[in-house]
Parts: structure tokens; C-alpha cells; sequence
């Protein structure tokens, strides 16, 4: 235990790897400390936003000694995948602030994230077919649904490792930041989503993701349009609406 902290301020939390010996690789006890803290950020109502944030390197993928001898069933036991899972399933926004390495298991958890930073001097690629595998904790999924299907084969065909200036052309990610600027950049950005309705922001990430995995763009819209209406019922929408006109700042509750 020890190698995950988690950090809580402001309603904002930052989740954070600390085995800096080994680029902060991913082994199977930090993914499942990741878990056991997963539990904790959805059940905290006072929660706006996570930052995903590992000082030095993101993380230089799963570690490898962990799957030299792997079959196909501990393999499977050893999947990332589930837990991944959760974290893109979480209801609060989620951003991932990139420093150093972010390589395959590492890039698969930023692409957990509905929003990623990457310091300047940041680092990003999906090496996995340079070991004779290809990223299996969703990034053969994610990838294309993020970046497109062309450089998400790219990038995963060849294996090869692209500046942080790279990603933003290709729009994995969101922003720059300038040296050692990252976490601060994301934690501005974690700011201002956290003064906005909370409710609002929650279900305009469901009706995101839900408008995406439906295929039909008309289904896609009617779900749109139940869930916008449905905010009208919150004491959110009224409080928002009302301090526009009275030209104050809202006074969110959550409701
Ligand atoms: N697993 C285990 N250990 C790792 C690691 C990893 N993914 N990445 C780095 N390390 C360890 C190194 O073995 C080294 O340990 P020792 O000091 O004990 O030798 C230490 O971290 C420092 O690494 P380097 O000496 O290699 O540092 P470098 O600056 O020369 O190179 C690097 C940096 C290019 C990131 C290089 O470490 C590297 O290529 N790492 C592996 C990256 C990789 O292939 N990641 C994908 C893993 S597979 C995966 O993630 C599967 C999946 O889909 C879930």
C-alpha cells in the first residue's frame, strides 16, 4: 500500500501514482489502491472534479514484470480494463494533467479522462506492439473514438512516441502547458468547471457519452432533449437563472 494518494480540495480531487523508481509503471497493487479510491470519489457529493496527476512521469505504461509470464488467464486477471472502466464511468468530470511519460496502460488511464493536459516536455505513445502485444485497458477503443480511427492505427501499429505538441495537433490533447505548468493549467481549468451547476456539468457528461454509443443521431437527440429538460426541475436551474438577472454569482446546491 502507499503508492496511490489522494488529495482533496476545494471540491476538487487530485489522484496521484508515487513510484518514481520505475516511471510510475503500473503495477497490479497501484491500479487496485486506484480502485479502492474510486469508491471513496463516487461516494463524496462534495466532489467537482478529479485530476488525474503523477509528479515527473504519468506513467510509462503497465509494468511489464508483471505480465512477462502471463497466460491467457492471468492476463485477464490481470487487465486493467474493469477498473479503467470505472474511472470513465465516473459521474464528475475528470481531467488528466500529463508530466513526463504517459505510455500504453499509462495513456489508456489519460484516456479515461474526459480532458487531458500535457506539459510541454511530455511524452506520449502506445509501445505495447514493441512488446508483442497492443494496449488491451481500452486503448484500442478509446484511441479512435478520441483522436479518429487514422492516428489511433498509427499510433498503435508503430508503436512510436510523440511530443506533447504532436498530441494537440492530433487532438489527444486538450492543451500545452508550459514546463512544470501542467497541474496548475489543470487545476485552473478543474476551478472554473467546479463553480458551474453541478448537476448541468454531471449530465452534460451522461448525455455526452450516451449520444455517443448511440449510433441513430435522432435517438442521439431525443436523449438530448429528455435530459435537458429534466434539468429544469432542479433548484440549479432556478438558482442560475435567477442570479443572471439579479447579477450575482450562483449559489449551486447540488439539487
Ligand atoms: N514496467 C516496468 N518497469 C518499467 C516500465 C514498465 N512499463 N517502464 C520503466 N520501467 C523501469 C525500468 O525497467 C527502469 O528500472 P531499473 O532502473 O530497475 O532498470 C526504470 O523504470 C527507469 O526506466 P529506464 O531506465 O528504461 O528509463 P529511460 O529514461 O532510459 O527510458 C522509457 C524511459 C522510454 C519510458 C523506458 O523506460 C520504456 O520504454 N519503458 C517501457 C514503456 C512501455 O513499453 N510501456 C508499455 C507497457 S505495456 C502496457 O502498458 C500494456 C497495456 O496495454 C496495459
Amino acid at each position: 500500500m502507499g503508492q496511490v494518494n489522494l488529495k482533496k480540495e476545494n471540491g476538487i480531487c487530485t489522484l496521484s501514482i508515487n513510484r518514481p523508481e520505475a516511471l510510475n509503471a503500473l503495477s497490479r497493487e497501484i491500479v487496485d489502491e486506484i480502485d479502492d479510491y474510486l469508491e471513496e470519489i463516487k461516494n463524496d457529493d462534495a466532489l467537482r472534479c478529479l485530476i488525474i496527476y503523477s509528479k515527473d512521469n504519468f506513467a510509462a505504461g503497465a509494468d511489464i514484470k508483471n505480465m512477462i509470464d502471463c497466460d491467457k488467464k492471468s492476463a485477464k486477471e490481470f487487465s486493467f480494463s474493469p477498473i479503467y472502466n470505472k474511472i470513465a464511468d465516473l459521474k464528475i468530470p475528470t481531467i488528466a494533467a500529463i508530466e513526463g511519460y504517459a505510455l500504453g496502460g499509462g495513456l489508456e488511464l489519460a484516456l479515461t479522462a474526459d480532458i487531458r493536459i500535457a506539459d510541454e516536455n511530455s511524452k506520449m505513445g502506445f509501445p505495447e506492439v514493441t512488446l508483442g502485444i497492443f494496449p488491451g485497458a481500452g486503448g484500442t477503443i478509446r484511441a479512435p473514438r478520441i483522436i479518429g480511427e487514422a492516428f489511433a492505427k498509427e499510433l498503435i501499429f508503430t508503436g512510436k512516441i510523440i511530443s506533447a505538441e504532436r498530441a494537440y495537433e492530433i487532438g489527444l490533447v486538450n492543451l500545452v502547458a508550459s514546463k512544470n505548468n501542467v497541474f496548475e493549467e489543470a487545476y485552473k481549468m478543474a476551478t472554473r468547471i467546479s463553480k458551474n451547476g453541478p448537476v448541468a456539468v454531471r449530465m452534460a457528461k451522461d448525455t455526452i457519452r450516451q449520444g455517443l454509443d448511440e449510433k441513430d443521431q435522432n435517438k442521439a437527440i431525443d436523449i438530448e432533449f429528455e435530459k435537458w429538460a429534466e434539468l429544469f426541475e432542479t433548484e440549479d436551474q432556478k438558482e442560475g437563472m435567477t442570479a443572471f438577472f439579479e447579477k450575482r454569482k450562483p449559489k449551486y446546491k447540488n439539487k
